[in-house]
């Protein structure tokens, strides 16, 4: 008897038509099993009823179609059925095996097809409308059993609250930029946790901060130079472009002040695309799946990390010989004033922070590098470009912001910090379009809540709980009916809560740094240029950040002279 497959296909070579038959058939009918095990998984992801029963109708008719079958086996002669069992389970699970590789990136896509009928998909584009769905269904705090792996998604505020201020629930799961950012604040063992944090938010000490306002009005100048050219035709063009530029730099600057290559900027940027790409995408999310189903984007993503690290590395080597350089010559009395260029920017770097705080090894403070640069990046971008939009289609907005920044001006001591109605814009355009829109929490032991609707209950140990702050900021409970309008006074007076950057222990630690970066690039743009209330709607999507699908459509024109000298 064969028991080796090259001597079972050899014996399937001379095998009758209907022992033929009955293996092929048995193994498309096991790749078509594969299929809508697929539609099936999707199916109880969105909790779809009716994808599930497609999924058990498939199942069903298989199981049929295998017994019909196996009618086919009783045929064949008697002495040929143990060479039979013997050939269909060697070839089966090697040619099913096969299938279910090279057919699962293909079964996906048919999936990840929006608006697709017979299949529809847990899709990032509808996530807004399927969250809204589940919502109104379920309720602001539900349960989702994936396999062995529970969801908790949450808009509701107590509960909310209570999490984010926990001191033991902290672990905020990144799986997915594990590669990127593994060693960094959001994904470093517990026990380092605190200082790491702490670390973060020196940067944003006062007095860094004035110097780091410094580096930001810089920067704006030569953002509003670029934009100059879009204000003299006066047609819509996507602000992202010209935004996002200029935030890299500037996250650049603050986290390693020196300038990169370009090589760098382009790997950075090549990289986050893939990260989005990857992003809600059921074939790469995790790592296994990624590896199997998407091989060289997987190799791309890692040579991407690899350029971004080795440059990492080049600055802390340079930045390691410089202090070397300055130490030795203090040593021999000569004081730093005298040999540093008059240009150098007086702000603490990142860097520096991380290297004058204690030991990390160089994986350790690259990844903490590009934590700050991604989150930075991304999520300022977002919201700057938001907030532009935002303004441009409500002129009175737009007015008011612009007798606040004159008269602001006109005084001795005009300053980022006196500038409360611009920083109310800013605070509703993130409570409205939060640019980190779910924060999530894994628990490793059980979240005890007490909650004045439900009693008091406890989450289990184990869950994976996401608030979504998009939901929550627009809860009418909380912020009147009017919770959908973009109405900045409501954070002059008493302003209401903002979740934006999170609550507790584990919130944005630079929160105060992000305001005023966003109000010194803001502030002298909308000083020179008018935004024209011209555009679609945004549409927004959910792509690591919140972004729009359209784009962020915006048109300028030159204000009157007057208004365009530099800002002290
Ligand atoms: C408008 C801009 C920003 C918004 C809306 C924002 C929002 C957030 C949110 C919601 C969190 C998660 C909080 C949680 O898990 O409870 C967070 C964490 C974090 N943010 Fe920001 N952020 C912004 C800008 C920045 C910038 C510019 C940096 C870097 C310089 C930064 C660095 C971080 C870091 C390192 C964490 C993780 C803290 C930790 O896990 O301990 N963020 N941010």
């Amino acid at each position: 008897m064969p028991c080796n497959l090259t001597t079972a296909l050899l014996t399937l070579c001379e095998a009758t038509e209907n022992l033929k038959f009955v293996l092929f058939s048995s193994i498309v009918l096991n790749s078509l099993v594969y299929f809508a095990i697929f539609i099936g998984i999707n199916g109880s992801l969105q909790n779809n009823s009716l994808k599930l029963k497609q999924f058990l109708a498939a199942i069903l008719i298989f199981f049929f179609a295998k017994i019909g079958l196996s009618k086919l086996i009783d045929d064949i002669n008697k002495s040929d059925i143990e060479l039979v069992i013997q050939i269909w389970y060697q070839l089966n699970v090697v040619i099913s095996g096969l299938c279910f590789v090279f057919a699962m990136p293909f079964c996906l896509k048919l999936l990840e097809k929006e608006n697709s009928p017979e299949i529809a998909v847990q899709s990032v584009i509808n996530f807004f409308q399927r969250s809204a769905d589940y919502l109104a269904k379920y309720g602001a705090f539900s349960r989702c059993w994936v396999f062995h792996r529970l969801f908790i998604p949450v808009a509701d505020w107590e509960l909310a609250q209570q999490l984010l201020h926990s001191e033991s629930h902290l672990e905020t799961g990144h799986e997915l930029m594990s590669d990127w950012l593994g060693e960094g604040v959001l994904m470093c063992q517990p026990e380092h946790w605190p200082q790491r944090h702490q670390q973060l938010a020196a940067l944003s000490s006062p007095d860094n901060l004035l110097q780091l306002t410094k580096l930001f009005q810089q920067q704006a100048v030569q953002l509003c130079q670029q934009l100059e050219a879009y204000a003299a035709t006066r047609q819509l063009f996507d602000v992202w472009q010209p935004v996002s530029g200029n935030v890299l730099d500037l996250m650049l600057a603050t986290s390693c002040g020196m300038q990169p290559s370009e090589q760098y900027k382009q790997a950075f940027t090549d990289l986050i695309e893939i990260y989005r790409k990857r992003f809600l995408s059921i074939k790469s999310a995790n790592r296994f799946t990624f590896w199997l189903a998407s091989p060289l984007m997987r190799r791309r993503q890692q040579r991407l990390i690899r350029i971004l690290n080795d440059e990492n590395k080049q600055m802390l080597g340079k930045w390691r010989q410089q202090q070397l350089i300055e130490s030795q010559l203090k040593s021999e009395g000569i004081t730093i004033d005298r040999i540093e260029p008059a240009s150098k920017l007086q702000h603490q770097t990142l860097l520096e922070v991380l290297l004058s705080g204690g030991k990390l090894s160089d994986t350790e403070l690259c990844a903490e590098l590009n934590t700050c640069n991604y989150l930075g990046y991304l999520l300022c971008s977002s919201t700057l470009c938001f907030t532009l939009v935002l303004i441009a289609r409500h002129p009175a907005v737009q007015q008011r912001c612009l007798e606040e920044l004159r008269n602001a001006r006109s005084s001795e001591d005009w300053q980022l910090q006196r500038l409360p109605y611009l920083d109310a814009v800013l605070r509703e355009s993130l409570r409205l379009q939060p640019p980190q829109l779910i924060v999530g929490r894994q628990l490793s032991q059980d979240f005890n809540y007490t909650h004045s609707l439900v009693g008091n209950g406890a989450l289990p140990a184990g869950a994976e709980v996401y608030i979504n702050l998009y939901e929550l900021q627009r809860s009418e409970p909380q912020y009147g009916n009017q919770a959908h309008l973009f109405q900045p006074e409501r954070f002059l007076a008493q302003p209401p809560q903002l979740l934006s950057f999170g609550l507790g222990p584990r919130s944005c630690p630079a929160r105060e740094l992000s305001l005023s970066l966003l109000k010194a690039l803001l502030a002298p743009l909308l000083l020179q240029f008018e935004l024209l209330p011209y555009g679609d709607a945004m549409r927004p999507n959910l792509r690591l950040a919140l972004g729009s699908r359209n784009g962020f459509q915006l048109a300028l024109q030159p204000r009157e002279a007057i208004e365009t000298k530099t800002i002290d």
